[in-house]
């Protein structure tokens, strides 16, 4: 029997009709790429009925997520998210219109356990399956928060991704820039765990570095490089920061790490990787104002887009360019299923659904041209 997956743009694209016209596609999202187990229920009126997640606490001690023990994890509690999800909405199975779940890129062995799932409630329940790229459920969530239109300009920023993208339409991505080596959230949380402060990294980052008194000052104590700010492109470097933070701690008084150091050192990395992402963004704005002049829309999403300092710069940067500014709230930042959900009622409205034979991926770029560049998919 021929098992070759069915690519989503050769499937007959009819739009996917609601059950119940007056609640609208009602879509239940499931997230298990990472270290999240999640499930949500969401309608195409933009309302999320139910969102249960649970984040895996058993990596803390690793200072990175274990894939072992992310998928084992999931394993025993994808089941009981699921049920809690439909509890809370009130719905159940039969209410449903479609199943989207992760299906990569990310911690292979998690991608599978909500892809198995996934694929036997849709056999027994009899519903349609779509099959969501994680990073297109970062990409389209500000359209489930804000009405934001296509296209847009997006700084997609995560534990695992960098980059900055054009999302012209559902799966139509122009990469206008990316990480030549670590993400960002892989930044902030190796500075975390070189500082001791635990995972994940970046609101811990973010915490000590709001204890910081003199921020100017921090940032003259700990001069932290700036790679590619004020070349010609809109790419990404965060290895070369994540050394020189190191080499800060190594030069702090032997023993525990003062937590006025801790404090200043934070409030510097923060301050500097905020200065690196406005860089970067002020020349992908220009780029992309003059393709889109009509459309000046920009918007952040993903983990770190969490960051309340960086969405402040990025938002002044966008003020003084004159471009509308869209950030999701902080729980529909970090990964969850609310997001995958949405994705799945983009694509269904636009009649993408899957069969059950779609396949996992742990790479699985959104533009075509993301061949050069490899962020890591695993984060320890
Ligand atoms: O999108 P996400 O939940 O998972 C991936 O798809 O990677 O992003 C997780 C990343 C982690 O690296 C985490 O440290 C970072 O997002 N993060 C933050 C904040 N909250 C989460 N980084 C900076 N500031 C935050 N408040
Ligand atoms: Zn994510």
């Amino acid at each position: 029997m021929n098992k070759t997956p069915i690519p989503a743009a050769a499937l007959p694209r009819r739009p996917l009709m609601p059950k119940n016209p007056a609640r609208g596609l009602t879509v239940l999202g499931i997230e298990t790429s990472c270290d999240e187990t999640a499930a949500a229920i969401v309608t195409e009126n933009r309302a999320i009925l139910a969102q249960a997640l649970l984040s895996q606490k058993d990596h803390d001690i690793y200072g990175g997520v274990v894939p072992e023990v992310a998928a084992r994890a999931h394993l025993q509690h994808l089941e009981s998210q699921i049920k809690a999800a439909l509890t809370q909405s009130g719905l159940g199975f039969a209410d449903l219109d479609a199943i989207a779940v992760t299906a990569g890129p990310g911690l292979i062995g998690g991608v599978l356990v909500g892809a198995l799932m996934a694929k036997t409630i849709a056999l027994v329940q009899d519903i349609p399956l779509i099959a969501v790229n994680h990073l297109e459920g970062h990409a389209l969530t500000p359209r489930l928060s804000h009405p934001v239109e296509f296209p847009f300009l997006l700084l997609l920023v995560s534990g695992g991704h960098c980059q900055i993208l054009i999302v012209k339409g559902v799966g139509d991505y122009t990469r206008l820039g990316a990480t030549v080596d670590d993400a960002v959230g892989e930044a902030f949380d190796k500075t975390a765990k070189l500082m001791g402060l635990g995972y994940p990294g970046g609101p811990a980052v973010e915490k000590m570095a709001a204890r910081c008194t003199d921020p100017p000052a921090a940032l003259q104590k700990y001069a932290l490089p700036r790679p590619f700010v004020g070349q010609d492109n809109c790419d990404f470097s965060f290895s070369g920061l994540k050394t020189a933070v190191r080499r800060a701690i190594e030069q702090l008084p032997a023993g525990d790490i003062r937590p006025s150091d801790a404090a200043d050192l934070c409030a510097a990395f923060q301050i500097t990787v905020g200065d690196i992402l406005v860089d970067r963004m002020n020349r992908a704005i220009d780029r992309y104002l003059a393709i889109h002049p009509a459309s000046p829309t920009v918007v952040v999403a993903g983990g770190v887009a969490a960051n309340q300092s960086l969405r402040h710069a990025l938002e002044q940067l966008c003020l003084a360019k004159g471009c509308a500014f869209a950030a999701p709230p902080l729980a529909l930042c970090t990964d969850n299923a609310a997001m995958i959900a949405w994705a799945g009622i983009e694509r269904a409205q636009l009649g993408l659904i899957d069969d059950s034979h779609f396949i996992v991926r742990p790479r699985w770029p959104l533009d075509p041209d993301a061949a050069i560049v490899s962020p890591k998919s695993q984060k320890v």
